[in-house]
């Protein structure tokens, strides 16, 4: 694939996140970058097909996925799947089948056995899959991994990830809002919903993967929905540990990261981001009060509080479409999304098992 051929892709969904985040997102590269084009749009409600041809005159609109694919397939180079999880290997293989690339918004699927499908059939198709893990394109998450890379907290020990909604996100009003609290759907509550984001983020900053989690869930809502609202999990690494707190009760809508070095912290509200560093004094058994921090705070606009992210997902698609020029089938974001699955899916067996500790492989696919 050369530089400057024009990507030509289809969104299967138009729902929130393709409404607000993905499609003036792509329409905005068409404008700056000119490499994009979005041809067709599929969507199972007939109010959002009308929105969808609203937002994009000139894009064909089908009311099924599959007939979009057999219609457009021949002049498509990608599927963007954002409709809620319960769909998205379906979508996928169909896409694969007609030899197209993937980009997939989280979770890639609500189970491991789909998610191990689909990096199969990306290598058997040799088409890129590709996930939607758009907060590692977050400005201060970007910075954070500047931050470690530079050494300055040296090496990195043990993390906190905690991440605070008011509610739970909603989809669009004119399909099913509530859908992510309906395991049919969503394959789970804030953990399926939110948990890879909280999980590729800590692999990256501890640099490598988990070997095991303990979890804890709970849903205060249990007459009116069947997935956790609240979830706790603490991972072992081969060199730290990882908190993950994740609750749809909170009082307030935010983040707040805090990563723990052997030589500074990093502690991170929302865009405000605070550097501490040791200053060095006596060398390693300095008495207790000798060591005092140099400490450095910035404010790093993020745009946390617009669910749609719809400024990262340039830098995300940039990604995708170098992984589509060097045919990088199942590189190392669909390789963590696995990894996430995984994650995923075991805490929730430790948490139906009284918080005990289960083992994770750290292999993948041979
Ligand atoms: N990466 C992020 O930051 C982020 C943020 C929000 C949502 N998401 C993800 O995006 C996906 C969609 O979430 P949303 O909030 O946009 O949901 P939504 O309910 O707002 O939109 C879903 C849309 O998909 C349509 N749909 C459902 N099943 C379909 C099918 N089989 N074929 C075609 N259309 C179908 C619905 O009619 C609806 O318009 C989910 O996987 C969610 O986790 C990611």
């Amino acid at each position: 694939m050369s530089n400057s051929k024009k990507l030509r892709g289809a969104v299967i969904g138009y729902g929130f996140i393709s409404g607000k985040g993905h499609i003036p997102a792509y329409l905005e590269r068409a404008k700056t970058q000119g490499d994009v084009e979005i041809i067709a749009i599929a969507d199972i409600c007939e109010m959002r097909r009308n929105q969808a041809q609203e937002a994009l005159p000139h894009a064909r609109i089908y009311s099924d996925y599959k007939v979009l694919l057999e219609k457009e397939s021949s002049s498509l180079d990608f599927v963007d799947i954002s409709t809620p999880p319960c769909d998205h290997a379906a979508i996928a293989h169909a896409a694969f089948d007609k030899g197209l690339h993937v980009l997939c918004e989280k979770p890639l699927t609500p189970t491991l056995e789909e998610a191990k499908s689909l990096l199969e059939h990306a290598i058997k198709a040799q088409k890129v899959l590709f996930p939607c893990h758009n907060y590692k394109h977050a400005p201060v998450v970007k910075t954070i991994r500047d931050i470690i890379q530079s050494g300055k907290i040296g090496r990195v020990r043990s993390l906190t990830l905690n991440t605070y909604r008011n509610t739970h996100a909603k989809g669009v009003t004119e399909w099913k809002t509530n859908w992510r609290r309906e395991k049919k759907y969503s394959g789970g509550g804030i953990a399926m919903d939110h948990g890879s984001h909280t999980f590729y983020l800590t692999f990256d900053w501890l640099g490598g993967y988990p070997t095991a989690v303990t979890a804890k869930m709970s849903n205060l809502e249990p007459q009116k929905y069947d997935t956790e609202d609240n979830f706790t999990a603490v991972l072992t690494f081969p060199t730290g540990i990882a908190h993950a707190h994740l609750t749809w009760t909170a009082g307030v809508r935010k983040v707040i990261y805090t990563i723990q070095g052997d030589q500074g912290a990093i502690t991170v509200d929302d865009d405000d981001l605070q550097l501490a560093v040791m200053k060095k004094s006596g060398g390693p058994d300095v008495a207790q009060g000798a060591v005092t921090w140099e400490v450095e705070k910035q404010t790093i606009q993020s745009n946390w509080m617009d669910a749609s992210h719809v400024s990262w997902f340039n830098s995300l698609f940039d990604q995708f479409k170098t992984a589509m020029q060097n045919g990088d089938f199942v590189g190392k974001e669909a390789k963590e999304a696995y990894l996430c699955i995984q994650l995923i899916t075991t805490a929730y067996q430790s948490a139906a098992q009284g918080c005990k500790e289960l083992p994770l492989s750290t292999e993948i696919m041979n």
